[in-house]
C-alpha cells in the first residue's frame, strides 16, 4: 500500500518525507489556500521534497483553460500529477494529459460510475473521498470495495485507487483490508497510526525494569 501525504504544510510534508513511509503528496485548493504562499513556489518546493507523485489540482472548469493550467503545473517538476475535476471535462482534460503521460488523479469521486469514467479516461488515480460520503451517513469505504471489485474485472484498468478524504486510522486500515492501491492522508492521522496505549506501557515497564539492571548497552 501506498501512502501519500494529504496537505500542502510543506513543515509537515518534510517531517513526514523524513521517515521514509511518504510515497507522494495530495494537495487541493483548499489545503493550498491555508498555507498563503505562491502555489507554483510551494508545489515545486513540495516536489524537492517527495520524488514520487505530487498532486496539483487545476482550477479552471472548461477543458481548454483546465489544459492551459495543467500545462503550467507540469513544467514546475517530472513528477507532479495533474488533479482534474471528476466532470466532462476533466476527464477530457485527463484524457489527452494521459495520452501524452502526464500522470493524471482525478478527484471528487463519489460513486462507482464515475470511477470506471476515470478509469476509461487513462487516469494514473482516482480519488473517491471516503469520509465526505460518511458525513453524509453513506459509507464510504464500501465505494473503495466497489471500485476494487469493478477494476479488479478488467485488466484493461490501470487506475490506482488513491483513497481520500481520509479522517481516521481505522479507514487506513479498512483500505488495506480491501486493496486499494494508494491512501492519501492528512498528517495528524498518519501520526495517529503510530500509537497505541499499550505500546506506551509497555515501554516505560521495560525502561522501568533495565534501570534496575544498571547496565548501558552503549
Ligand atoms: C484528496 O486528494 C483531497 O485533498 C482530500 O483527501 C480531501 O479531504 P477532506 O474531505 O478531508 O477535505
Amino acid at each position: 500500500m501506498k501512502f501519500f501525504v494529504d496537505t500542502a504544510d510543506l513543515n509537515e510534508i518534510k517531517d513526514l518525507a523524513a521517515t521514509g513511509m511518504v510515497d507522494g503528496v495530495t494537495t487541493n485548493p483548499s489545503l493550498a489556500a491555508k498555507q498563503g504562499m505562491n502555489f507554483k513556489e510551494l508545489i515545486a518546493e513540495v516536489c524537492k521534497v517527495v520524488s514520487g507523485p505530487v498532486s496539483a489540482e487545476v482550477t479552471a472548469l472548461d477543458y481548454e483553460t483546465m489544459m492551459k493550467e495543467a500545462d503550467v503545473l507540469r513544467k514546475i517538476a517530472r513528477n507532479i500529477t495533474i488533479k482534474v475535476p471528476l466532470t466532462q471535462d476533466g476527464l477530457k482534460v485527463c484524457r489527452a494529459l494521459s495520452s501524452e503521460g502526464t500522470m493524471v488523479n482525478v478527484t471528487l469521486c463519489f460513486t462507482c460510475g464515475q470511477a470506471i469514467l476515470a478509469a476509461k479516461a487513462g487516469a494514473t488515480f482516482v480519488s473517491p473521498f471516503v469520509g465526505r460520503l460518511d458525513d453524509l451517513g453513506v459509507n464510504g469505504m464500501q465505494l473503495i470495495e466497489d471500485i476494487r471489485m469493478v477494476y479488479d474485472n478488467y485488466d484493461s484498468f490501470k487506475t490506482q485507487i488513491l483513497v481520500a478524504s481520509v479522517r481516521s486510522p481505522e479507514h487506513i486500515i479498512n483500505a488495506g483490508r480491501i486493496g486499494a492501491d494508494v491512501v492519501t492522508a492528512p498528517p495528524k492521522v498518519i501520526r495517529q497510526l503510530y500509537h497505541h496505549p499499550l505500546t506506551d506501557s509497555g515501554l516505560k515497564t521495560f525502561a522501568e525494569d533495565w534501570a534496575k539492571t544498571g547496565q548501558s548497552i552503549l
